[in-house]
């Protein structure tokens, strides 16, 4: 197939991709693709603590704003990534002897400054990203353990003050394969919305692989998800071919899984009521700039374009819905 059409062109809900700037040269196949297929974009690093707020009062917009430009000449809709994870942050975060005040300070100042910043571009923000383990406690991050568990009310509270407009998410991973995780995460959003914290969606990861979750498990997951009545992102969504420690190569077989696999999480996708549908977004535009290979160090082929930028068939696939 080739890629005339546009991806997003296809879909009633939002498509959208993880961008770099640096990579977003014009006429590179990568700007192309980024702007004709994609109607929502998240920055895949340059809204994280480190690359916007280097030292304790220096903000560093530039990179950040340049891809929220990007957004507006292209008439895409911006979703930040993200506020509080316990990744991505500066060295004078994660050495900051203040006391609980001082880092209920440095939350909100971080939070606001950001929030305000993109205030009417930014129209929905990723507030806190995976704040829950495994075995479904909250993880022990630098918030957590400086300003207890009220961290996370705090968060969405901040963020709501210094931009009403925007719709804020909570963002994780796993959920669609961890029946353990996902309950905890959903009995805890449940519990905000009935203490009237301002949380207006739930972000599911959705790096996922070709053998797993089996889709048995994607269609309970998505169930489960649903009955909160929260607005559903696909946040992140990629489908590695490879096993951990194992690099073959890409086989028309192994490749036609991929788009499988992909049409039958699209598929469980449009199910949604249009009201709970905030959109799908792959983690990347192009094999090369998945960051599985960079992160895990594992040759693999997770997205919807090859290593020369061509559509593979899990875009093909997607483009005729
Ligand atoms: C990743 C980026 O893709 C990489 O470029 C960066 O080096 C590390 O972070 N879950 C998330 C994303 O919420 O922010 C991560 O993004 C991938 C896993």
């Amino acid at each position: 197939c080739d890629t005339r059409a546009s991806l997003y062109g296809q879909y009633p809900f939002p498509v959208g991709v993880a961008l770099r700037t640096n990579k977003l040269y014009p006429g590179s196949p990568y700007q192309e693709l980024a702007a004709g297929q994609f109607n929502s974009v998240t920055p895949e690093y340059e809204f994280k603590p480190d690359a916007l707020h280097p030292a304790p009062a220096a903000y560093e917009w530039a990179a950040a704003d340049a891809l929220a430009d990007f957004c507006r000449q292209h008439n895409q809709r911006l979703h930040g990534h993200t506020l509080i994870w316990h990744q991505a942050l500066p060295r004078w975060i994660t050495e900051f002897a203040g006391s609980q005040a001082e880092w209920d300070a440095l939350l909100k100042d971080h939070i606001q400054t950001v929030c305000r910043h993109f205030r009417g571009q930014v129209s929905s923000w990723d507030v806190v990203n995976e704040a829950f383990e495994a075995d479904g406690t909250l993880r022990s991050t630098i918030w957590l353990r400086h300003l207890g568990s009220g961290y996370l009310e705090k968060a969405f509270r901040y963020a709501h003050e210094a931009d009403p407009d925007a719709l804020l998410f909570y963002n994780d991973y796993d959920l669609e394969s961890n029946p353990v995780k996902r309950r905890a995460v959903l009995s805890w959003l449940q519990a905000m919305r009935q203490r009237g914290v301002p949380v207006h969606g739930l972000g599911l990861q959705l790096h996922i692989s070709i053998r797993h979750p089996e889709n048995s498990q994607l269609t309970e997951a998505v169930q489960a998800a649903r009955q909160t009545g929260l607005r559903l992102h696909f946040s992140e969504v990629d489908v590695a071919i490879n096993p951990l420690n194992q690099a073959v190569e890409p086989t028309p077989e192994l490749l036609q899984r991929q788009a499988d696999k992909l049409r039958f999480l699209v598929g469980l996708y449009q199910q949604l009521p249009r009201a709970q549908q905030h959109g799908i977004t792959f983690w990347g535009v192009a094999d090369p700039d998945s960051w599985i290979r960079s992160y895990f160090h594992r040759a693999d082929y997770p997205l919807l374009f090859d290593d020369n930028y061509q559509p593979k068939p899990a875009y093909c696939t997607l483009v005729r819905p």
